[in-house]
């Protein structure tokens, strides 16, 4: 017997950092994924390998231990938090796939965590849903990373382009965002705890401040939210670059991004933006029409990524 799971990357359009203080936010779910397969182990011993990361480790399921046998552990502690909530600690093998780049804000931990919740559920015949799931989800990635909000994991869960409202409401916007879209990333991964601990000292230091950029930023996003309904993507754009200059006054921006973010726009974006909490990690550039042209000039000293958004979130199944 085997159980699968898979579960998308996502893009953040509008709202990160400030949907940590309740704000709304607008996510894509892209076609990346992370695919978690899971089977009984005959050596007695559990087992997590993946063959696109290039790590193996051998896992104490019931003391969340390991102990590494090859690459760089990064994921390994949110695959033992879900292990340790749903396993029963019999010997298993997980595989895991996935072509999410890590540390680039897209929400890759986020994805592996959904995926193999849902494969441990098939497992193990636990009954769930979408909305369960991405509870347990969010309190895996709360305890792995201390602080997060429900985005990531929901997202990653529904799939799809999502509204997360200020009470935490999701709506699925109905219409075909369709607007091509750049993710650039540097080789400079960014921290996500420490940059949302960042903003926390820096809204403690200036009250007045920040709280009033935060709330513009949630303004923002909902004239966002308008402008994705009507498909104005120009309006989405200026947008975008009004939510970049209120992310660097937030403390987030770096010389790599910033360095993203203006030669996208030099080279026809019509909006290009932080994606994710920042400190490094990834941008995220709207450019119809000019999609070759911004990918050339961002690849001269940064990575890119041609994503789509997609409707599929998590999906689970079990062979026999
Ligand atoms: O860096 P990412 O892709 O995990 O995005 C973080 C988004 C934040 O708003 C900064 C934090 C959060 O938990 O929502």
């Amino acid at each position: 017997m085997q159980a699968v799971a898979s579960a998308p990357a996502k893009t953040i359009l509008f709202g990160e950092h400030s949907v940590v203080y309740g704000e709304p936010a607008i996510v894509g779910a892209v076609n990346k994924r992370a695919v978690v397969k899971i089977k009984p182990s005959w050596n007695k011993k559990s087992i997590l390998r993946s063959y696109d990361l290039n790590f193996e480790a051998e896992l104490d399921t019931a003391n969340k231990k390991y102990v590494l046998k090859k690459g760089k552990p990064g994921i390994i502690r949110y695959i033992l938090e879900a292990l340790n909530k749903v396993h029963n600690h019999s010997p298993i093998e997980i595989v895991l796939s996935s072509n999410i780049p890590i540390g680039s804000g897209l929400g890759s931990s986020a994805a592996v965590t959904v995926a193999t919740l849902a494969a441990l559920y098939r497992y193990h015949n636990i009954r769930f849903n979408k909305k369960s799931l991405a509870h347990d989800s969010h309190m895996i990635e709360q305890s792995v990373q201390g602080i997060a909000s429900p985005l990531d994991t929901l997202v990653s869960t529904y799939g799809g382009l999502i509204y997360l409202s200020k009470n935490k409401k999701i709506e699925h916007f109905k219409v075909n965002f369709n607007a091509p879209f750049i993710v650039g990333f540097t080789n400079k991964h960014g921290n996500t705890g420490k940059m949302v601990r960042y903003v926390k000292s820096l809204k403690s230091k200036y009250p007045k401040i920040i709280n009033s950029v935060i709330s513009s930023m949630g303004q923002l996003t909902n004239y966002a939210k308008q402008a994705i309904f009507k498909k104005d993507y120009q309006r989405v754009g200026k947008l975008m670059n009004m939510n970049q200059g209120f992310l660097d006054v937030l403390g987030v921006n770096t010389f790599e991004l910033s360095r993203m973010v203006y030669t996208a726009r030099e080279h026809g974006a019509i909006g290009s933006k932080i994606t994710g909490a920042g400190g490094g990690g990834s941008i995220i550039a709207l450019c119809p029409g000019k999609l070759e042209s911004v990918a050339k000039a961002i690849s001269k000293f940064d990575n890119i990524l041609k994503l789509k958004f997609t409707r599929k979130g998590v999906s689970s199944r079990v062979y026999y």
